[in-house]
């Protein structure tokens, strides 16, 4: 597998802006559980930083199970698959995303539903991807890697790659201790990666905080460390809505408790001197 393919002289050379001193920041959205919301999470990030005037990468990280594309209602030429087949560069796989009215548009690297080779990347083949990304990072100012759902190593070595990691967790036991598993093992792996934790699908702000009180009362516990809370979402069916009609709800209905909930996350996410968001 080549992720560096000779360039051959009849395909048309790729502009790509120039490249900057610093890499982007690489934020990866994680989980343990599936099903808790971190591709909408990923998604509503990406657009919040790129109206805020970020260059913005969103990766699809769900290696077999991609569903960024479907949730952004785009049918992208070519994807990650496309990359480990050795048929382009990472950076020929590249899809640019409309913000439509709210000139939120970023680029993404989309994965592929279903594709084995993707489901079954060896250790040495997901380094290379990791590397990769690392290196097309310099060419913006915010990463959002989507990671799957799982502990497995090929997730854990994506979620390396990452300055930091936003765990997302419901309220149901199952995602807690998923995310206490996750949580573990990465610090394991990559103790230099700072874990953040949000809490999505809230009923009220005060049960978010409980849950995440109990799986951050874990972590010191057991692990000696309590990551911080960059936020809580609040549970609204106009999230399913809008992925079933394969809208963002960030561009439909900006307004919204969720969106307004995620922008916050996103202010709080880029909170370093020099790194304020403006939206
Ligand atoms: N804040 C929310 N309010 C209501 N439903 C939500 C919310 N966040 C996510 N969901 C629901 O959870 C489902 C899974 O979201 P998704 O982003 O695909 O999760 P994951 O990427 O973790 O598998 C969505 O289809 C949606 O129905
Ligand atoms: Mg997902």
């Amino acid at each position: 597998m080549s992720f560096l393919l000779p360039k051959s002289m009849d395909r048309p050379e790729k502009k790509m802006p120039p490249r900057r001193v610093t890499p982007a920041s690489i934020i990866a959205v994680g989980s343990g559980k599936g099903g808790v919301g971190k591709t909408f999470m990923s998604i509503t990030l990406a657009s919040a930083f790129a109206q805020a005037g970020k260059k913005t990468l969103l990766v699809d990280g769900d290696l077999g199970l991609a569903n960024v594309d479907v949730q952004l209602g785009i049918a992208p030429e070519t994807d990650l698959a496309a990359v480990i087949a050795g048929w382009v560069e990472l950076e020929d796989a590249v899809t640019p995303v409309d913000g439509g009215s709210t000139q939120g548009g970023f680029d993404v690297l989309p994965g592929r539903s279903g594709s084995g080779a993707l489901a079954e990347l060896s250790s040495d083949e997901v380094a290379r991807l990791a590397a990769g990304l690392s290196a097309l990072a310099l060419q913006y100012d915010q990463v959002i890697l989507d990671l799957g759902a799982g502990i497995e190593n090929n997730c854990m070595r994506l979620a390396r790659a990452a300055d930091k990691v936003v765990m997302i967790i419901t309220d149901e036991p199952t995602s807690m201790t998923d995310a206490y598993a996750f949580i573990k093992v990465l610090k394991g792996y990559a103790p230099n990666v700072e874990q953040v934790i949000a809490i999505n699908q809230c009923e009220t702000r005060a049960a978010g905080q409980r849950t995440y009180e109990a799986v951050s009362r874990a972590c010191q516990t057991f692990l000696g460390f309590r990551p911080a809370l960059s936020g809580t979402i609040m549970r609204d069916d106009a999230v399913r809505e809008a992925i079933r009609s394969q809208r963002t709800l960030i561009s439909t209905d900006p307004s919204s408790q969720p969106i307004q909930d995620a922008i916050a996350i996103a202010h709080t996410l880029l909170s370093e001197p020099g790194q304020a968001l403006h939206c």
